[in-house]
């Protein structure tokens, strides 16, 4: 039997998170310094949704891209779609809720487009599994965005195995963008990544230092992540921070991480992790203080 291909999902190694963005309170030059200087350490992909920052992250960074809109051609921007939240912003939102149809996917993207100031997103997700998602729009309506340019490739975030399985059976995903680090080892034995591996597809990994939590937290399961990951760290002469990136990267399936940090320092420690390959035992010692006991 021939492999299944999956579409292309061309990222830099190390994604950026824009969610935080509106939270950094920067004004436009600062954005686009920031911008530039993730590029030019090699964190050329964004990852964007319509709702971060309360509807407000694309607009920002779409105000900081356009002053420098040369930038655009080197860097790969992923869109997400699919919630609606209840706020100033859209006002009309009675109930936070998910909506997958057709319609919303094709106006959040053009919305997306609009704020962010480009033509086209490099990758689109759906953001959240969605009970009454219904495949087949779903997948309509993806056909149509990329047959108008506006978007090159499409995945799903937060999607259990069966779900990605139904939509990925009316159109091919490139990739399921998933919450994965020692204080949260469910996708590692649920099948989420054993799909990823059998599809041959690389997942994006969100919140990988647990919103700070993995490296700050200061319950007992934090506290013993911590050091595991610190005596790691001081047996390679990296920080915990880089390890915790390299026991995600350890993965054969070649996960893309999602940054979330303001700081290039914890840009540059994620990237050093590129360069540290754990061996087994190393990995199972922080995955084992994460679970709180040892394998088998
Ligand atoms: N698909 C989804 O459902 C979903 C959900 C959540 C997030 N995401 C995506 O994933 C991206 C990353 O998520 P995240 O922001 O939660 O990532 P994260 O890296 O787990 O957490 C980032 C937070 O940790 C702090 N931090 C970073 N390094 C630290 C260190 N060495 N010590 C202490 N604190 C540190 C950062 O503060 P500083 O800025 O001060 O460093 C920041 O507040 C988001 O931007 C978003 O694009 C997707």
């Amino acid at each position: 039997m021939s492999p299944v291909i999956p579409p292309n999902l061309a990222l830099s190694p190390i994604v950026a998170g824009a969610w935080r963005m509106a939270d950094w309170g920067w004004n436009a030059e600062q954005r686009v310094r920031w911008i530039e200087q993730c590029m030019e350490l090699g964190v050329t992909s964004f990852d964007h949704a319509d709702i971060y920052g309360g509807y407000r992250v694309e607009a920002l960074f779409g105000e900081a891209l356009a002053l420098k809109p040369m930038l655009r051609q080197h860097m790969q921007l992923v869109g997400k779609c699919g919630i609606k939240l209840v706020g100033e912003a859209r006002p009309e939102h009675r109930v936070k809720h998910y909506d997958t149809s057709a319609a919303h996917i094709t106006r959040s993207v053009e919305a997306s487009l609009r704020a962010l100031q480009t033509d086209h997103l490099d990758l689109l997700l759906i953001h959240r599994p969605d009970a009454l998602m219904d495949a087949d729009d779903v997948a309509e309506a993806f056909t149509s965005l990329r047959q108008a340019g506006k978007v090159r490739a499409f995945g799903v975030s937060n999607f259990t195995p069966a779900q990605f399985d139904l939509l990925n059976s009316r159109i091919a995903l490139a990739t399921n963008q998933i919450e994965l680090h020692p204080l949260h080892l469910s996708p590692l034995h649920d099948g989420t990544l054993d799909q990823c591996q059998r599809l041959r597809l690389r997942p994006m990994i969100w919140s990988p230092l647990a919103g700070g939590a993995l490296l700050t937290g200061g319950d007992e399961r934090s506290r013993r992540v911590q050091a595991a990951l610190q005596a790691v760290g001081q047996r390679h002469g990296v920080s915990a921070a880089t390890v915790a990136y390299a026991w995600l990267l350890r993965h054969p399936t070649r996960p893309h991480p999602l940054t979330g940090s303001q700081r290039l320092e914890a840009i540059r420690e994620a990237l050093a992790a590129l360069q540290l390959k754990l061996d087994a035992e190393s990995w199972t010692e922080i995955w084992q203080a994460g679970s709180g006991h040892e394998v088998a």
